[in-house]
C-alpha cells in the first residue's frame, strides 16, 4: 500500500512544457449551469471551478466551438464575446487561488438534435443515425440521421476550433483539451461504425484522423501546441452511438503514432468499460497500451480511486490521473487523498440539473466538516 506521505498522486508534474503542482486532473464534466440567454460562464461557476483549484489541473466541461457544435442545454460556449468574458470569470478566480485550467473544445456532431438548429439535422462525418437519445430544451429525445458534412463545411470546423483557441487564450486560458473523444464529432470520423465517407476522410486511418490533425494545425497558430491537449477514448464501446469495429484500434494507433510529432501538452485517454472488455479485439489496457506507443505526456482517466491512481503512475503508464465525480463532490479531493480521508458522496440527481448552487458549490471541504 502507498505510503501517505509520497503518493505519486502528490507529486509535481514537471515534463514537457507542463508544470503542475501535482498529477491529480479534475477530468472535464458537463454540469449545465450556465442558464442564461448567452450560454455564458457566470459568477456561480467560477465559483465551482475555484473551489477544485488545488488540483493539478482543472479541465473545463466541455465548451461548444460554434452554435453548430451545441448539443446539451445550458453548456457554457467559447464563440460568442459574452462567453469570453464568462470565462474569464472563471480563469481569474481559478488562477487566484492558485490552480491551472484548460478548456475543453467541443464539436458534438450528430449528439446535437435539430431543436438546437431551428429545425435543421445536426451534422456528421456520414449520415447515420446514433440511436441514442440526446438532451434538448424540451427534454430528452431520440437522435435522428444526420447530414453527412461537405468537405468546405469540414474546413469551416477545423476553423471554429482555431478560433475558440484564439478565444481560449483571450479568456485567460492556460491551455486547451481538443475533445477527440466519447462518441462527438471527432470521434465520429475515427470510428468505423460512424464514418463511411469515401474521400480524403474516410477510408484508411489516415484519412479517417486527418480532421484531428487539421485542427492540430490549425489550432498551432493560435496557441503553442505545447498548452494543447488531445482526449481520446479508443475503447469505446455501446456508448454515445459508437460500436468498436475491428479496424478501430489502429485507427487509434495510428492517430497515438503520430501525435508523438506534435509535442502537446499531454495526451488523455480514458480506460476500457465493460463491453469493450468482452470484445476480442478491442484493447484492454489503455494507458498501458498506448504508453507503449506514445512519447509525451499521458493523463489517464475511468474510474480510478486514490489507491488504483497511486499504482497507475508508480507502474510507469501514466503521468497523470483525471477524476471526474469524485471532484464533483470534493472540492478538495487533493487535501483529502493527502490525508487518506473519507470522501463526500455524490449526487447524481444533481450533476446537470439546473438547480444552481445545489449539487454544484455546497459540497463541504474537510475542514467545514469539522468545523
Ligand atoms: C455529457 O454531457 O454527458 C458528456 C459530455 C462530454 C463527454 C462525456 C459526456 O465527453
Amino acid at each position: 500500500m502507498t505510503q501517505i506521505e509520497n503518493q505519486p498522486l502528490l507529486q509535481p508534474l514537471q515534463k514537457g512544457a507542463l508544470d503542475l503542482k501535482n498529477r491529480m486532473v479534475m477530468a472535464p464534466m458537463t454540469r449545465s449551469r450556465a442558464n442564461n440567454p448567452e450560454n455564458a460562464a457566470t459568477d456561480l461557476v467560477a465559483e465551482y471551478y475555484a473551489q477544485r483549484a488545488s488540483a493539478g489541473l482543472i479541465i473545463s466541461e466541455g465548451t461548444p466551438v460554434s452554435k453548430q457544435a451545441v448539443g446539451y442545454i445550458n453548456v457554457p460556449g467559447i464563440y460568442t464575446q459574452a462567453q469570453v468574458e464568462g470565462w474569464k470569470l472563471v480563469t481569474s478566480a481559478v488562477h487566484a487561488n492558485g490552480g491551472k485550467i484548460f478548456a475543453q473544445l467541443w464539436h458534438v456532431g450528430r449528439m446535437s438534435h435539430p431543436d438546437f438548429h431551428n429545425g435543421e439535422l445536426p451534422v456528421a462525418p456520414s449520415a447515420i443515425n446514433p440511436n441514442d437519445k440526446s438532451y434538448t430544451p424540451q427534454g430528452f429525445k431520440d437522435t435522428v440521421t444526420p447530414r453527412a458534412l461537405e468537405v468546405p463545411e469540414i474546413k469551416a470546423i477545423v476553423q471554429d476550433f482555431r478560433k475558440a483557441a484564439a478565444n481560449a487564450v483571450e479568456a485567460g486560458f492556460d491551455g486547451v483539451e481538443i475533445h477527440a473523444s466519447n462518441g462527438y464529432l471527432l470521434h465520429q470520423f475515427f470510428s468505423s461504425s460512424a464514418n463511411t465517407r469515401t474521400d480524403a476522410y474516410g477510408g484508411s486511418a489516415e484519412n479517417k484522423a486527418r480532421i484531428l490533425f487539421e485542427i492540430l494545425d490549425a489550432v498551432k497558430e493560435v496557441l503553442d501546441l505545447s498548452k494543447v491537449g488531445v482526449r481520446l477514448n479508443p475503447s469505446l464501446h455501446g456508448g454515445f452511438g459508437i460500436e468498436l469495429s475491428q479496424a478501430d484500434p489502429e485507427t487509434f494507433e495510428y492517430i497515438v503514432q503520430k501525435l508523438n510529432d506534435y509535442n502537446l501538452a499531454y495526451l488523455h485517454l480514458t480506460e476500457a468499460g465493460a463491453a469493450a472488455r468482452a470484445l476480442p479485439f478491442a484493447i484492454k489496457e489503455v494507458a498501458q497500451h498506448f504508453r507503449k506507443i506514445y512519447q509525451g505526456t499521458l493523463i489517464t482517466n475511468g474510474g480510478y480511486t486514490r489507491e488504483s491512481g497511486n499504482k497507475v503512475i508508480e507502474a510507469g503508464y501514466a503521468d497523470a490521473v483525471a477524476f471526474g465525480v469524485p471532484f464533483i463532490a470534493n472540492p478538495d479531493l487533493v487535501e483529502r487523498f493527502a490525508q487518506n480521508t473519507n470522501l463526500n458522496q455524490p449526487d447524481p440527481n444533481t450533476f446537470y440539473s439546473n438547480t444552481a448552487e445545489k449539487g454544484y458549490t455546497d459540497y463541504p471541504t474537510l475542514a467545514q466538516v469539522t468545523a
